[in-house]
């Protein structure tokens, strides 16, 4: 682990210089829609060097049809023909000099203009880093929304408005990639769909050989040594000059034998051995399956009693002049912790602003490293987002104004407003939005304090996936365009609210907009005044 990471950062510093302008472009959908106009601009010279192409190939194939005439004639009567004095002098014109012009013709290069303008997009193509993360992103969406793999591959997904499958090569490409990871459980499941749309006889350059081959290996890899030696067999009857497999073929029989006579011995300790284990797993449920279920809109842990006692009302900001006459509506969204959700609280026409203001800055999302609280990146926010100040915007400022009339906290103190977009796969694990007593205090720079409170607006509806959840307390909140949802982090002692942890869902389909507001401490003095315990 150490060294893995200690490798990344070596890696890291010496490629910077060089990748500069690269931007993670699975993050988000903001760098792809460029790479949609990319590909377009590239089709159309592509199409116009195959009209020059053709325009060449059809000069020439009138210069060879005219001399076949010609030749025709003058082969049958040479005699005669070049008794004309104007066929004497066209044969010599032709040879001297249109034979030499034609085949300037048939060497011209045509791909110029394609070719330089190939040279200059490739600067902004995606990178092999970008091709694994796209596929990590579709894996883990595959996990976590319980997807099989032939659903997936034949892009039978809800919401979607432009359907799209896999071939048989993609799916080993996929395949290819897990195996690259160590991830044997999804190079099973991808080698077996190539395998498969083989089978059901796609017509593909995609060998069957070499998938067996990774397929064999991942099963082994798994421990399931019977089927990995039918699809050795399976491999050899395809290929049985196939060294590895001859090899692996051996090896299983070697083994499976040493097992037999092992079995052969074995009492039923083993037996209660396996009972203690099936008992440890059904009591064990770890966050990221808490998360996961969430996510799918499974595993909601509200009672019948408790949500009757949530309530939907018009407020008034606690009286306050600007929503007095014009309250807003507000729905309780969860009770413990408390998290409230604004309706109609950002227009369309706020939006677009925000998020045309944002788009440009947009850069890889950083987090804490909780060893040194410096900001890195990493595989578990998966987002782009950027910071907007109040003062480049009356309508930034505007809705910072808002925040505060509705929670009756000082937005002087908060962090700028956060904009972040998330891309197909884009997600935010787990994790606490305030800064924990053990770590090295991530916000001293600023001064004022921890976050006491988060406000996160929904700027975009989600096709399918990007909810909000709670796996603590087994909450999610789903994404609804122009509301916005408001939680404390931290109990009015000061003490940060552990069932807080939340995190952003992949999003499966479309993509998602948030911005959010960091509150802090300082200045809620008598806004929302300290206990001195949590429970009060
Ligand atoms: C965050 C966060 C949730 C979401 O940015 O800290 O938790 O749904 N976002 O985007
Ligand atoms: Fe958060």
């Amino acid at each position: 682990m150490a060294f893995n990471k200690m490798w990344c950062t070596v890696a890291l510093g010496l490629l910077l210089p060089f990748s500069y302008a690269h931007t993670d472009f699975f993050t988000s959908i903001g760098h792809m829609t460029d790479l949609i106009n990319t590909e377009k601009d590239l089709v159309v010279s592509l199409k116009d060097y195959i009209k020059a192409e053709e325009s060449k190939l059809e000069q020439i194939k009138k210069w060879a049809e005219k001399l076949d005439r010609l030749t025709d004639t003058a082969t049958k009567d040479p005699e005669g023909f070049l008794g004309h004095p104007v066929n004497a002098f066209k044969l010599m014109k032709r040879l001297n000099t249109e034979w030499s012009e034609l085949e300037s013709l048939v060497l011209k290069d045509m791909s110029d203009g394609f070719i330089s303008n190939m040279t200059i997009q490739r600067q902004f193509f995606p990178n092999d880093e970008d091709q694994t993360g796209a596929a990590k992103a579709l894996l883990r969406l595959q996990d976590t929304y319980n997807l099989d793999t032939d659903t997936l591959s034949r892009g039978n997904l809800p919401g979607v408005k432009h359907k799209s499958f896999l071939t048989a090569e993609d799916c080993f490409e996929l395949g290819k990639i897990a195996y690259t990871e160590a991830d044997y459980y999804h190079t099973e499941l991808w080698m077996e769909q190539a395998l498969k749309q083989l089978d059901e006889g796609e017509v593909s350059s995609a060998d069957k050989v070499y998938i067996l081959d990774y397929l064999s290996y991942a099963v082994y890899q798994q421990g399931d040594l019977h089927k990995a030696m039918t699809l050795t067999k399976r491999l050899l009857e395809l290929d049985p000059e196939h060294q590895r497999a001859n090899g692996n073929m051996k090896y299983f029989e070697y083994i499976i034998a040493k097992e037999k006579e092992a079995n052969k011995s074995s009492t039923d300790s083993e037996d209660q051995s396996e009972k203690e284990t099936v008992v440890k797993k059904k009591d064990y449920l770890p966050e990221r399956r808490k998360y996961e279920m969430l996510c799918r809109g499974e595993g909601l842990k509200m009672t019948p009693q408790r949500q009757k006692r949530l309530f939907c009302r018009y407020y008034d900001g606690n009286r306050n002049p600007r929503y007095i006459l014009g309250p807003v509506k507000q729905e309780d969204e969860w009770d413990k912790p408390r998290i409230v959700r604004f309706l109609d609280i950002i227009s369309d026409e706020e939006i677009e602003t925000v998020k045309e203001l944002a788009k440009p800055r947009l850069s890889r999302a950083t987090v804490h490293d909780p060893e040194t609280g410096k900001l890195t990146t990493a595989h578990y926010r998966v987002s782009k987002s950027a910071w907007l100040s109040g003062y480049e915007s009356p309508v930034v400022s505007r809705i910072n104004t808002r925040i505060q009339d509705l929670t009756g906290l000082d937005v002087s103190t908060a962090e700028e407003l956060q904009v972040a977009n998330y891309g197909v796969g884009g997600q935010y694990e787990p994790h606490f939005d305030f800064g924990r007593k053990d770590e090295p205090d991530a916000f001293k720079e600023l001064g004022t304090g921890n976050r006491i409170a988060t406000w996160l607006f929904y700027m975009s509806d989600v096709s399918a996936g990007g909810a909000t959840v709670f796996p603590e307390v087994g909450a999610s909140v789903w994404p609804r365009k122009g509301t916005a949802v408001f939680w404390y982090n931290l109990f009015p002692s000061g003490e940060g609210d552990y069932s807080t942890r939340h995190a952003a869902c992949p999003v499966l389909v479309g993509n998602k907009w948030v911005s959010n507001k960091w509150l802090h401490e300082r200045g809620q003095e008598f806004r929302r005044p300290c206990t001195l315990s949590e429970l009060e």
